[in-house]
C-alpha cells in the first residue's frame, strides 16, 4: 500500500514530447467575471479549477519527453495532469506502466501502475503544492501524504511543481496558514511538539481528523503535528534541524527541491518559476 498515490509512466512517445501545445486560455466570460461585482464563490471556485488545468496541462507539455519514467502525485491538481497525460496517451497509445495509489484514476484513464522497485528512478515527477515561495521552497502535506511524496519527488531527476495562483508567495506563511506538516511516530508526538515550539516559536498541533474521533492517521501509520511558525526561518537549516528530532519521520518542508513550478493564473497565464542557481 506504499506508494500508492504515485502514477508513473514510461514511454512516452515522440510525438508526445512534440506536441508542446500552448496553455489554454480561460473562457473570456470567466475572466471578465473578476471585474464584475457580486464575483460568486461559485466563479472563484470556477477559475481556481481552470487555473490548476492550466498550470498542469502546461507542465505536462513541457516536461515529460519521449521514453521518460513519469511520477505524479495525488491531490487536487494532479488529476489534470494525468487527464492530460491520458489525452497524449490516447492519441499516441504507448506502454505505459504506473504506480499504485490514485488506483481509480489510473485506470480510468487506461493507464497502467508500477512502483519503486521497478523504477527507482524517476525522470519526472509531477506534484502540486499547499504553498510555493520566491526560492521555490515548498510547504506540502496539508493532505497528509508528505512521506510519500518527499519519497517521490527525492527520486527523480527534476521535480515540477503545479499550481493556481492561490498558492504563490513571496515567503512561506503568506497563503498559507495552516502550518507545516510533519509527520511523526505516535509515541513520540508530544515531545516532539514540545521540542519544536522550545526551539523555534509557534505552535504545534496534532492534527485531528475531521469525519471520525481522533488523530489523522497516515498511509504509514503514523500522526501528523501541523507547526504554525511565526517568524520567516532558514527554511533548510529548520528542515533538517526537525528531521533530526528523534521521532520525526519527515517534514512537508521540501527544500532546494523542485526544479520549476508552473502557476495557473486569474488572467488565464500560466507563470513559471525557476529555482534559483545554487
Ligand atoms: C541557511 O542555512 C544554511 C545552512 O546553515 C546556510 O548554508 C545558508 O547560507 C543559510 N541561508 C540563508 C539565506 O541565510
Amino acid at each position: 500500500m506504499t506508494l500508492q498515490r504515485w502514477v508513473f509512466l514510461r514511454k512516452l512517445t515522440a510525438a508526445a514530447a512534440a506536441s508542446s501545445s500552448p496553455p489554454f486560455s480561460l473562457p473570456s466570460s470567466l475572466s471578465c467575471c473578476t471585474h464584475v461585482l457580486g464575483f460568486s464563490q461559485s466563479a472563484a471556485a470556477n477559475m481556481a479549477e481552470e487555473a490548476k488545468k492550466l498550470a498542469a496541462y502546461s507542465a505536462v507539455d513541457n516536461n515529460v519527453q519521449n521514453n521518460q519514467a513519469v511520477g505524479v502525485g495525488s491531490g487536487s491538481t494532479i488529476v489534470y495532469a494525468v487527464d492530460r497525460l491520458a489525452q497524449l496517451l490516447g492519441e499516441l497509445k504507448p506502454m505505459l506502466s504506473l504506480l499504485p495509489q490514485a488506483r481509480q484514476l489510473i485506470l480510468q484513464h487506461g493507464l497502467a501502475l508500477s512502483d519503486l522497485e521497478r523504477h527507482p528512478e524517476l525522470d519526472v515527477a509531477i506534484d502540486g503544492a499547499d504553498e510555493v515561495d520566491a526560492q521555490l521552497t515548498l510547504i506540502k502535506g496539508g493532505g497528509g501524504c508528505l512521506t510519500q511524496e518527499k519519497i517521490i519527488a527525492g527520486n527523480s531527476k527534476c521535480f515540477v511543481v503545479i499550481a493556481d495562483y492561490r498558492k504563490d508567495s513571496s515567503v512561506l506563511g503568506e497563503q498559507w496558514k495552516k502550518g507545516v506538516p510533519i509527520e511523526v511516530i505516535p509515541m513520540a508526538y508530544v515531545p516532539v511538539s514540545r521540542v519544536i515550539a522550545k526551539r523555534f516559536g509557534g505552535e504545534v498541533n496534532l492534527r485531528m481528523a475531521v469525519s471520525k474521533a481522533g488523530p489523522v492517521v497516515t498511509d504509514n501509520s503514523n500522526f501528523i503535528l501541523d507547526w504554525k511558525f511565526e517568524d520567516v526561518q532558514n527554511w533548510s537549516e529548520v528542515n533538517t534541524a526537525i528531521k533530526m528530532i528523534p521521532g520525526v519521520v519527515e517534514t512537508g518542508l521540501f527544500v532546494n527541491m523542485a526544479e520549476r513550478a508552473y502557476f495557473g493564473m486569474e488572467d488565464g497565464s500560466v507563470k513559471v518559476r525557476k529555482a534559483p542557481a545554487n
